[in-house]
């Protein structure tokens, strides 16, 4: 029998070095690098899922249509981008106790109902446990099998043996293989189950979904190869404090990855919301200042969110910037920009800026929103209620055009918003909305002098 070696692997990068190394030259973070022992006897499969296949012509490659397991959990679907696909290796990532294993339980049920007999594995609670939870949400299903294992061997029989329509494994870092010494979880572990999954699924032609924890700072625990080697990587995340869950595609190799899902968690499981900006709306305040209505556009669908800003006087030297669900480097610009071109002094507020809900919007079309409800906070003048305000702030001040805008004046429409901010470029291609008044605007100081007056009209 060959010796076994030891290897210090990076657990963030998956970088290898035969001696210990403080920096990891991979991805310069620092003491990432563990011991890991090896068994040499023990190969890793390294042979492709498609292995058997020659070079062919591009159109001599037959594709079937593709046909995908449609549930009737359309959040869901749409995140996957129209279905799951027979064959796809999933991974799920979030937070711990965000839903993760009701979510796959669900699911499993939900394609039992329909396809046929699903295998849900369970590293981390026993048959009992899932049982348990699958009685608190009243599923009940003839053809759902439950086990508790961690060897992927077995987990491989078992598939073999039930050729299940949906395979799910919760979660990836209580999995191991028996022939490599490291612990379940290690990068070495985690790396090569999924590849035996990855080829399971591909070979029979079985979806699977795998578990996957999350790390403090956010990355899915263990290595980040993980992401490399699935075909798409779904996050759900929430705050710990709110109800609404978003199931969000990082990577997707069947579709797009700008989708969300939007979910609610409630005594029977996640719900989906059909309406997300109804729902995102309906604590809202009214009349106040620093409040603002923008849409944001997530995928295909655009989202009504409220937009807070809250400006207050700061007691100490260094004023406090804080953001939750904006990007923090885009709102010091825009307060940047308001100084310079709008004549606003922040030197000794504290700006805290927030997207109601627990949801995250990263494109720029959120900026004028974002100074409008900074302005509006400042000044204390609240913003007129049914007013949306959409547009990209530039360095200069300008206001930058934005997309789809039909998309999403059509939804501020549906809702009942009379009136729309928007910029100035945008106007002469937009469609008519009906029940909607567009005021285009140039700069930054035009939207809030325009705001800050129609504010005072109203
Ligand atoms: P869980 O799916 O176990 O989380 P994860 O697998 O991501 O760690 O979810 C656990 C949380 O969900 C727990 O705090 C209780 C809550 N929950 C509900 O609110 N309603 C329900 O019907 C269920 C099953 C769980
Ligand atoms: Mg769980």
């Amino acid at each position: 029998m060959a010796k076994d070696k030891a290897k210090f692997i990076c657990q963030e990068c998956g970088y290898e070095s035969l001696r210990w190394l403080g920096r990891c030259p991979g991805c310069g973070r620092f003491n990432t690098l563990v011991e890991e022992i090896i068994s040499s006897d023990a190969h890793p499969l390294h042979l492709s899922a498609f292995s058997l296949d020659k070079p062919r012509k591009i159109l001599e490659i037959k594709t079937e249509k593709e046909e995908r397991l449609v549930i009737p959990l359309l959040e869901f679907n749409r995140v996957l981008g129209g279905g799951i696909i027979p064959g796809s290796l999933v991974l799920i990532g979030g937070d711990p106790g965000i839903g993760k294993s009701t979510l796959l339980l669900q699911v499993s049920c939900l394609v039992e109902k329909i396809f046929g007999l699903t295998l849900y594995i369970s590293g981390e609670e026993s048959p009992q446990q899932v049982k348990l939870r699958a009685k608190r949400l009243n599923i009940s299903a003839d053809n759902l099998y439950l086990v508790s294992e961690t060897n992927i061997e077995t987990i491989e029989k078992y598939a073999l043996e039930l050729k299940p329509h949906l395979l799910i494994i919760d979660s990836i870092q209580t999995v191991f293989y028996e022939a490599l010494s490291a612990a379940p979880g290690s990068v070495s572990q985690v790396r090569e189950c999924t590849n035996r999954l990855m080829h399971l699924a591909k070979r029979e032609n079985i979806p699977a979904f795998i578990i996957g924890h999350v790390t403090k700072d956010g990355a899915i625990a263990g290595p980040r190869v993980l992401e490399h080697i699935v075909d798409t990587v779904l996050y759900l995340e929430g705050e710990k404090y709110s109800n609404f869950r978003i199931l969000r595609a990082i990577k997707n190799r069947f579709g797009p990855t700008s989708e969300i899902g939007v979910f609610e968690m409630q005594d029977r499981g996640l719900e989906e919301v059909a309406n997300p900006s109804k729902t995102f709306l309906a604590e809202r305040a009214g009349d106040v200042s620093g409040s603002v209505i923008i849409s944001s556009l997530e995928g295909t669908r655009p989202i009504l969110l409220e937009l807070q800003a809250l400006v207050s006087f700061s007691g100490f030297g260094i004023p406090r910037r804080m953001t939750t669900g904006l990007d923090y480097n885009r709102i010091s610009l825009i307060l940047a920009v308001l100084e310079k071109k709008v004549g606003l002094n922040f030197s000794n507020q504290d700006v805290y800026v927030n997207l109601a809900g627990g949801v995250k919007v990263e494109e720029p079309a959120a900026d004028l929103g974002a100074a409008v409800a900074i302005a509006s906070s400042f000044k204390d003048i609240p913003a007129k209620e049914s007013t949306i305000v959409l547009g990209e702030v530039g360095l200069a001040g300008e206001v930058r055009a934005i997309s789809q805008l039909g998309k999403r004046l059509n939804e501020s429409s549906r809702l009942g918003f009379k009136r729309c901010i928007l910029p100035w470029t945008n106007l002469s291609a937009l469609p008519k909305v009906e029940g909607i008044e567009v005021i285009g605007v140039k700069t930054v100081k035009e939207a809030v002098s325009i705001a800050l007056k129609e504010m005072k009209d109203g």
